[in-house]
């Protein structure tokens, strides 16, 4: 037998009803909030990622696939979805049509090292928004992750926490300061901390190394040291949640895995997942189209969720999709059955979701199924009932019975 890829999973039948539930919720929440659907391909130029995310990141270091196609061109499977929407938004010309709202459905592919709830296949959905440069944007960003994480049930159990990473006038006197701290502890700091405290010393501040974690919390701070500007940003965001009633956690030590941030930077989490604490995380990025080749800049912030990490939570706390209206168990001859497929049909033509009991099986056996399946309502046809034109429509609830004419039971059972 063939194995699938390491990191890769099937998302069963069993599962999708959870992950049809959040894809669903993610479009009516973010049409609500005027965000429109784009659909990028799943690989690019690599100089695509390898600019936006940023050469010295893990991700295009270690993590991206990357390989040749056969005119030789170096091409990689999207780790990410942002830079696409960027290279998408500036192709088509929608500077000029601002703001720009966009939203995204999708794999995304890492060669990170499995666990749960980390794939090398996993799934975001993600908004991207270009135009509006003070805070009420953000605040508008984190307003609709909530709602959607309130719509599927999950609010109560997350925490968002947010910061500010500065913008070019303040950062770069920062990261001096923060290497020449660290650059005191060097010989205490992790391998990987030691290679990346002159490439990329803000990544020191959320090493998961205990020792590094010392340093840090001693090591100075951006939200500390930034400009007037974004200072005034930080406090506008701050005051926009406040008035929203949105509760945050303020956390100088996340700093991202992506260097296009700028200003504010925000991750939602849990404690429930193990060592995969966020499942949504997103932040602004002001300079990044015209980094990507831009005539002017535009003002822009944006965020991803993992789905598999959302369909976990959701797994854990018996968060389901609804189960079928009806279990309908036709018992006896083929006129029986025939007559059960009927009834069938009308139910679902009245627009409700009927399990039938194809495999047939005695009475007992398909009620243990109808139980099993979660329905409130089971039909029962015998030849009987059949011979009358007649089904038994049991409310299993309630434990109350009626026989009807197939239109009295789909009355019955649309104005339930
Ligand atoms: P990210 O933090 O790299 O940001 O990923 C966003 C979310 O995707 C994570 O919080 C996590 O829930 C999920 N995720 C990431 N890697 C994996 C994995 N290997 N397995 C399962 N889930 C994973 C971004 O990707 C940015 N593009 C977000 C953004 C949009 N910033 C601005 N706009």
């Amino acid at each position: 037998m063939i194995q699938p890829i390491r990191g890769t999973r099937d998302i069963l039948p069993i599962e999708t009803a959870r992950w049809q539930f959040l894809e669903q919720a993610v479009r009516r929440v973010f049409h609500q909030y005027d965000y429109g659907e784009l659909r990028t391909p799943i690989f690019e130029k690599t100089e695509l990622f390898a600019r936006a995310v940023g050469e010295t990141t893990d991700i295009v270091e270690k993590e991206m696939y990357v390989f040749a196609d056969r005119g030789g061109e170096s091409l990689a499977l999207r780790p990410e979805g942002t830079a696409s929407v960027v290279r998408s938004f500036l192709n088509n010309g929608f500077e000029r049509q601002l703001p720009f709202k966009a939203y995204y459905i999708g794999p995304m592919f890492r060669y990170e090292r499995p666990q749960k709830g980390r794939y090398r296949q996993f799934h975001q959905a993600g908004a991207e928004m270009f135009g509006p440069e003070g805070p009420l944007a953000d605040a508008e960003i984190l307003a609709m992750i909530v709602r959607f994480l309130e719509e599927v049930g999950l609010a109560g159990t997350l925490t968002l926490e947010i910061n500010s990473l500065g913008c070019p006038e303040c950062r770069p006197a920062y990261r001096e300061k923060l290497i020449a701290a660290l650059e005191a502890k060097e010989p205490e700091l992790c391998g990987n901390c030691q290679n990346r405290l002159h490439r990329n010393p803000l990544r020191v501040l959320d090493c998961k190394n205990e020792s590094c974690k010392e340093i840090a919390h001693d090591a100075p701070h951006m939200l500390d040291h930034l400009c007037e500007t974004c200072d005034s940003h930080f406090t506008g965001l701050k005051s926009h949640l406040d008035t929203l009633g949105l509760k945050y956690v303020v956390n100088p030590m996340m700093v991202r895995g992506l260097d296009y941030y700028t200003r504010t930077a925000f991750e939602v989490t849990t404690d429930a997942l193990g060592a995969q604490s966020a499942v949504a995380a997103g932040g602004r990025y002001d300079g990044l189209v015209t980094e990507m080749g831009g005539k002017n800049p535009v003002p822009a912030i944006g965020f991803a969720m993992g789905l598999e990490r959302l369909a976990l939570l959701l797994e854990q706390q018996e968060i389901g999709a609804a189960p079928v209206d009806i279990y309908l168990a036709a018992v006896g001859d083929e006129a029986a059955q025939s007559f059960g497929l009927k009834a069938a049909e009308a139910f679902r033509a009245a627009g409700l979701r009927v399990a039938m009991g194809l495999q047939g099986g005695s009475m007992k056996a398909q009620m243990k199924k109808a139980g099993k399946s979660g329905a409130r309502y089971s039909v029962v046809i015998g030849e009987e009932e059949a011979q009358n034109a007649q089904v038994t429509l049991k409310d299993m609830e309630q434990r109350e019975q009626w026989t009807l004419s197939i239109e009295e039971a789909v009355a019955r059972m649309k104005s339930a």
